[in-house]
C-alpha cells in the first residue's frame, strides 16, 4: 500500500523475512546473484525508511546522508562491520544484528572445520575422487587426536562457550582469550583463561570467535603464527581480517603451523589461485558456518522483526546502539 513505509532488502533472504515485512511496509528486493554495486545500493536505499542489509554491503556515513528518512539499518548477520555504527548512531539510524539466531549453528561448524583439518576429510575425499586409493594404508592421510588435546579459543563470548560445550564432549583441554574474563563462564565451561601469547604457544587448535574491530583487525599476525606449536591447526569461522592473510599463506607454506581451517577469509571471495586455495594444509569454504535452512529462516525473522520495531518506535530485540532509541 502507498502508504506503507519502503525498505530496502538488499538480496533474497528467505521468504520467511520477507513475508514479515510484507505485512507492514512496501519492499524494494534486490534480486540478483550478487551484491549491488555503490550505485546500485545507492538507487535501491533512496527514499527508504529502512534496510535490510547483509555483510557483503557497505554502509557508511556517505550513504546515510544520501538517505537522511532512513531510521533502520537491520543487518542479516550477528557481526556488523560492514555498517560504520558511529556515524549511524550520530544519524540516529539504529543499527540491528542477529546474535540469537546463528549461535549453535556456527559453534557446530566451527567444529566441523576443526574436525575436518584434524582428520583431513576433505584431502580425503580428494583422494578417492582422483582414483588414488589402492589400498588400506598404515600411514595413508594420518591426522592428528581432538581427544586429549589442547584448544584455544579466542574470543569467548556466545559463539567461543558453545564451542567449548561441543570440545568438553571431546575430552579436549579448553583455554580462552578474550578481553573481559567472565570467571563464573570459565567455570561452567571448563575453560582457563590464557593471555592471548600463552594460549598460542599451549593450543593444539586454535579457534577465532571474536567481532571485527579496529583492535582484532590482524590480530593473528606472523609474530603470533610463530608462537603457535608447528603442527597446531588455525581455525576462523569469525572474520577473515582477524588474520592476517599474507602471514598465514606464509605460515603454512613455511610449516610454521600444521594447517588452517577457514570459513572467512581476506578478500572475500578468495580467487581460485589465491595460494590459500592451493596449499594442501589450507582448507577453504565459502562463508557459510551460520548456512542451515533454519538457521537462515531464523536470521531472516530475526532482521526483519529488528526492522519493522524501529519502524513502528518499538525497541527492536536486537539493536547494536540503543542509545539512538533513547534519544527519540
Ligand atoms: C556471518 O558471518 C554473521 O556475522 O552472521
Amino acid at each position: 500500500m502507498a502508504d506503507q513505509p519502503l525498505v530496502a532488502v538488499t538480496r533474497l533472504i528467505p521468504e520467511a523475512g520477507l513475508n514479515l515485512l510484507r505485512e507492514a511496509t512496501q519492499i524494494r528486493l534486490w534480486e540478483e546473484e550478487l551484491p549491488p554495486s555503490p550505485e546500485q545500493l545507492t538507487a535501491l536505499l533512496r527514499d527508504c525508511a529502512g534496510a535490510l542489509t547483509l555483510l557483503t554491503d557497505s554502509i557508511d556515513g556517505e550513504v546515510m546522508d544520501r538517505e537522511p528518512q532512513l531510521r533502520v539499518i537491520s543487518n542479516f548477520a550477528v557481526g556488523y562491520d560492514n555498517v560504520d555504527v558511529a556515524a549511524a548512531t550520530a544519524r540516529g539510524v539504529a543499527v540491528c544484528n542477529t546474535p540469537d539466531a546463528l549461535t549453535e549453528t556456527t559453534a557446530d561448524f566451527a567444529f566441523a572445520l576443526l574436525m575436518a583439518a584434524a582428520r583431513r576429510i576433505v584431502e580425503g575425499a580428494e583422494y578417492v575422487r582422483a582414483g588414488k586409493w589402492q589400498t588400506w594404508g598404515p600411514k595413508l592421510l594420518m591426522g592428528r587426536d581432538l581427544y586429549g588435546a589442547t584448544l584455544g579459543i579466542v574470543g569467548f563470548g556466545r559463539i567461543g562457550k558453545e564451542v567449548a560445550k561441543r570440545a568438553q564432549g571431546f575430552g579436549m583441554t579448553l583455554l580462552a582469550y578474550d578481553s573481559y574474563e567472565d570467571e563464573a563462564a570459565a567455570r561452567e565451561f571448563g575453560v582457563t583463561y590464557r593471555s592471548l601469547d600463552a594460549l598460542l604457544r599451549e593450543s593444539d587448535f586454535v579457534t577465532l570467535h571474536v567481532a571485527l574491530t579496529p583492535e582484532t583487525t590482524h590480530l593473528i599476525g606472523a609474530r603470533e603464527l610463530a608462537l603457535m606449536k608447528p603442527e597446531a591447526i588455525l581455525v576462523n569461522a569469525a572474520r577473515g581480517p582477524v588474520v592476517d592473510t599474507a602471514a598465514l599463506v606464509e605460515a603454512l607454506r613455511e610449516g610454521k603451523i600444521g594447517g588452517a581451517a577457514l570459513d572467512v577469509t581476506d578478500p572475500e571471495p578468495l580467487p581460485a589461485d589465491h595460494p590459500l586455495v592451493k596449499l594442501s594444509n589450507a582448507l577453504v569454504v565459502p562463508h557459510i558456518a551460520s548456512a542451515t535452512v533454519a538457521t537462515r529462516d531464523r536470521m531472516a525473522t530475526t532482521a526483519a522483526t529488528n526492522l519493522l520495531a524501529v519502524l513502528r518506535g518499538e525497541r527492536p530485540p536486537h539493536i547494536v546502539n540503543p542509545e539512538v532509541l533513547e534519544r527519540t
